[in-house]
C-alpha cells in the first residue's frame, strides 16, 4: 500500500510533491526585518528535506507589526531584497514550494526573543514601542496597554498587508499564508477576550470577523490569483467563552467563499489563562472538523512527530497536510527518514544520493550513480 503522506496535495493550482509541510518558525534573527545569513543557513537546509511545502517564518507587515525587533519583515525594499538572495540560493538547489506567512503582532508586538525572557518590551524601554491592536486591553495582566486602531489605522494596516503581499508576488513566492492565530493581531480581532470594541469590528461573531476578511480580501486582490492564498486560524482560545471551534468553521466557511485555497489548523496564544490539554497530535480533531465542515485543503500541527502517526492522519482522512515544526529542527531529515519508514520515494538532492542507506535501494527520487 503507498503511503498517503507522500501523495501530490494540490491547494489551488499549487501542487505539493507530498503531503508534508515544514511549519512557520521565527528565527528572531533579521536586521530591521531583513534576512541575513543565518535565515540562508536555516531555510537553505530545511530546502534540502523533501518536505513538500515550506512556510516561511511569521514575516511582519510593518515595523510595528513585528513581535521581537528580530523578526522578519517585507515592508521595505531592503527587506525585499534581503530575502530575494534566500530565495534564489533555495530555488537553485531545491523543487520545495515555499510560501510565506504574512503576520501582524498587534498587542503581542514588542516583545524581547525568547531565549532573552519573551517579556513585553515598554514603549520607553530601548528598542521598544508602542503596539496597536483591536481594543487598548494588554495581553498580559500589567503590560502597557496597545493603541486601539481607529478607521484610519485599520486602513492603513490593511494597505500594509497588501503592500507585503506585492512584494511576495515579486519574490515568487508560491502561496501565502495569512497568520490569524497564536494571539496576533487578527486573531485579536477574532477573539472576545482581546476585541471588546463596540463599532462594526466588535460584538458579533460578524463584527469580529469583518476585519480578518478584508485582510484576506486585500491580500487576495494583490497577490496572483494563480498562486493560493490560506489562513493560519487557531481554532480555540482554550478559555472559556473565548474563541472557539464553531467561530473557527464560520470564518473558514467565509474565507472559502472568498477564494481562500485552505486552512492551517492551530490553537490558543491568545490568553496567559489559557488551559491547553496537550498530547500527540492534539490539535489533529479541530482540524478534522474544519475539514469536514468546510471541505478545504486543510493542514493539521501540533505534536506530530512519527511518520506512522503522520500517515494515519492523511490515511484516515483527518487532515490533508501535516505541519510540522519542532521535529523539522530537531530532524532536518525528517521526511527521508518519513519516507524509508513508509515505503515511499523523497526528492534529495543529487549531491547527497550517495547517502541512500542499502537496505533503502529506491528511497531517493530519480537518484543514480556510477564511477569509472
Ligand atoms: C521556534 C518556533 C517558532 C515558531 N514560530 C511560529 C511562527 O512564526 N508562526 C506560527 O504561526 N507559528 C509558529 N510556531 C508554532 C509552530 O508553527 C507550530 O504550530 C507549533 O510549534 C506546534 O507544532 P510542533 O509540535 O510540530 O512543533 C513556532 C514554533 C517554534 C518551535
Amino acid at each position: 500500500m503507498p503511503a498517503h503522506l507522500f501523495d501530490p496535495l494540490q491547494i489551488g493550482a499549487l501542487r505539493l510533491a507530498n503531503r508534508i509541510v515544514i511549519a512557520p518558525m521565527c528565527q528572531y534573527s533579521a536586521t530591521a526585518g531583513s534576512a541575513g545569513d543565518w535565515h540562508l543557513i536555516h531555510l537553505g537546509h530545511l530546502a534540502l528535506s523533501g518536505a513538500g511545502l515550506m512556510i516561511l517564518e511569521a514575516t511582519a507587515v510593518s515595523a510595528e507589526g513585528r513581535i521581537t525587533a528580530g523578526d522578519l519583515g517585507l515592508y521595505s525594499d531592503a527587506n525585499e531584497a534581503a530575502l530575494a538572495r534566500v530565495l534564489a540560493a533555495i530555488r537553485a538547489h531545491s523543487p520545495i514550494g515555499v510560501a510565506m506567512q504574512v503576520a501582524h503582532a498587534g498587542r503581542k508586538g514588542s516583545s524581547q526573543a525568547p531565549w532573552d525572557g519573551g517579556k513585553q518590551v515598554r514603549p520607553d524601554q530601548p528598542g521598544g514601542w508602542k503596539a496597536v491592536a483591536p481594543s487598548a486591553v494588554p495581553h498580559g495582566e500589567g503590560e502597557d496597554p496597545p493603541a486601539a486602531l481607529d478607521a484610519a489605522g485599520l486602513d492603513r494596516v490593511r494597505a500594509e498587508f497588501a503592500a507585503t503581499a506585492a512584494r511576495a508576488a515579486r519574490l515568487g513566492l508560491d502561496g501565502l499564508e495569512i497568520h490569524g492565530a497564536h494571539g496576533y493581531l487578527l486573531h485579536q480581532f477574532l477573539s472576545p477576550i482581546a476585541n471588546k470594541r463596540t463599532d462594526r469590528y466588535g460584538g458579533s461573531l460578524e463584527n469580529r470577523m469583518r476585519f480578518p476578511l478584508e485582510v484576506f480580501d486585500a491580500v487576495r486582490a494583490t497577490f496572483p490569483a494563480e498562486r493560493p492564498v490560506w489562513m493560519r486560524i487557531s481554532a480555540t482560545d482554550w478559555v472559556p467563552d473565548g474563541w472557539n471551534i464553531e467561530g473557527t468553521v464560520a470564518l473558514a466557511q467565509a474565507l472559502k467563499a472568498r477564494g481562500c485555497a485552505a486552512i492551517h489548523v492551530t490553537t490558543g496564544g491568545v490568553s496567559p489563562q489559557q488551559a491547553i490539554k496537550l498530547g500527540p497530535g492534539y490539535q489533529v480533531p479541530y482540524a478534522h472538523r474544519v475539514k469536514t465542515e468546510v471541505g478545504l485543503p486543510t493542514i493539521a500541527v501540533g505534536l506530530i512527530t512519527e511518520p506512522e502517526q503522520a500517515e494515519a492522519i492523511i490515511a484516515n482522512g483527518e487532515a490533508d497536510a501535516v505541519s510540522l515544526a519542532r521535529a523539522m529542527l530537531y530532524d532536518p531529515r525528517w521526511p527521508w527518514h518519513a519516507a524509508a519508514r513508509l515505503g515511499a520515494q523523497v526528492h534529495a538532492p543529487k549531491q547527497y544520493w550517495r547517502s541512500q542507506p542499502r537496505e533503502f535501494k529506491n528511497l531517493f527520487d530519480g537518484a543514480s550513480f556510477g564511477q569509472r
